[in-house]
């Protein structure tokens, strides 16, 4: 067996504490020049335990970067229309500039109608047929923190995405669907990949950047990994031994990569520091222009 160097780990919690550095003072510019201080409402439905986990991660992004962020939460038998009656007074609320509903909903409720109902210009998610729409026509606004934290990180190592080959493993509109968008509108060229893909190996092994979203432990193999590739593990999996581990086999894979992100302390830092970026973003663009 050849034997190859270790790939250089993508540290995201860097990234994203430089982000959230720059965040914090755009925050205090908006308070001195324009009197506002961008709000975020976090709507939690329900007990699920790992959906409390990230909102109270969300609560202390906001206040690590001057972001008010007030949590609604609702019984986990709340009513689609008690959710939506929320929605409406958020939309309404001057003070709110993001807002944001955890998913998953319970059964009761049908997640597009609710995500629908948010305005487009509030939504931080970036997950209304409006902004998706926006992201696949080229002219993005708001976009989904997850991907929108990986295009970050690929700045972060000055890679150059044009021309390359992305292969992403996963079709979710959460992750692989925006993520598609966004490299190719940097030029690379993207296949998406899914269960049913077949050949899987082989299509990664031909990828300069590999993007894994899949949501299984240890999915992707070492020998998938064409050398000298970026590999981007999304994945969060509660592993057998408790700890958490990503959808990449990281070991196997560091040996043939160049770069790769580790799970935890990779992609997971950057989504909620791009919500806050999207959040100053959203305050921003409905500043009412002085007369
Ligand atoms: N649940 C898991 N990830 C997300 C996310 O990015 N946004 C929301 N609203 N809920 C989630």
């Amino acid at each position: 067996m050849e034997k190859y160097n270790r790939a250089f780990i993508i540290n995201g919690k860097d990234v994203a504490a430089r982000l959230r550095a720059e965040l914090k003072k755009e925050v205090v510019l908006l308070r001195e020049k324009y009197s506002i201080t961008p709000g975020l409402a976090v709507v939690l439905i329900g007990e699920n335990p790992a959906s409390k986990v990230y909102v109270r991660n969300k609560a202390r992004g906001c206040e690590e970067v001057g972001i008010t962020s007030i949590q609604h939460t609702l019984p986990e038998g709340a009513s689609q229309s008690e959710l939506l009656a929320l929605i409406a007074r958020l939309n309404g609320a001057k003070d709110v500039h993001g807002i944001l509903v955890q998913l998953p909903l319970p059964k009761q409720i049908d997640p597009e109608t609710v995500i629908e109902a948010i305005a487009p210009e509030k939504d931080v998610d970036g997950f209304h047929p409006y902004n998706m729409g926006r992201l696949m026509a080229g002219i993005p606004v708001l976009q989904p923190c997850t991907p929108y934290g990986v295009m970050k990180l690929l700045e972060a190592i000055d890679f150059k995405v044009d021309g390359k080959d992305a292969v992403i493993i996963g079709r979710s509109n959460i992750v692989g669907k925006p993520m598609a968008m966004m490299l190719l509108k940097k030029n690379a060229t993207v296949t998406v990949c899914h269960s049913k893909t077949a050949y899987l190996p082989d299509k990664v092994r031909a990828a300069d950047i590999v993007v894994a979203a899949i949501g299984r432990e240890k999915f992707v193999k070492g020998d998938w990994i064409k050398e000298g590739a970026v590999v981007i593990d999304v994945g969060i999996n509660r592993a057998k031994d408790g700890g958490l581990a990503g959808d990449v086999d990281f070991e196997e894979a560091s040996l043939r990569a160049a770069y790769i992100t580790p799970v935890p302390g990779g992609v997971g830092p950057m989504t909620i520091t791009m919500l806050l970026a999207n959040t100053v973003q959203a305050a921003k663009s409905q500043l009412i222009p002085l007369a």
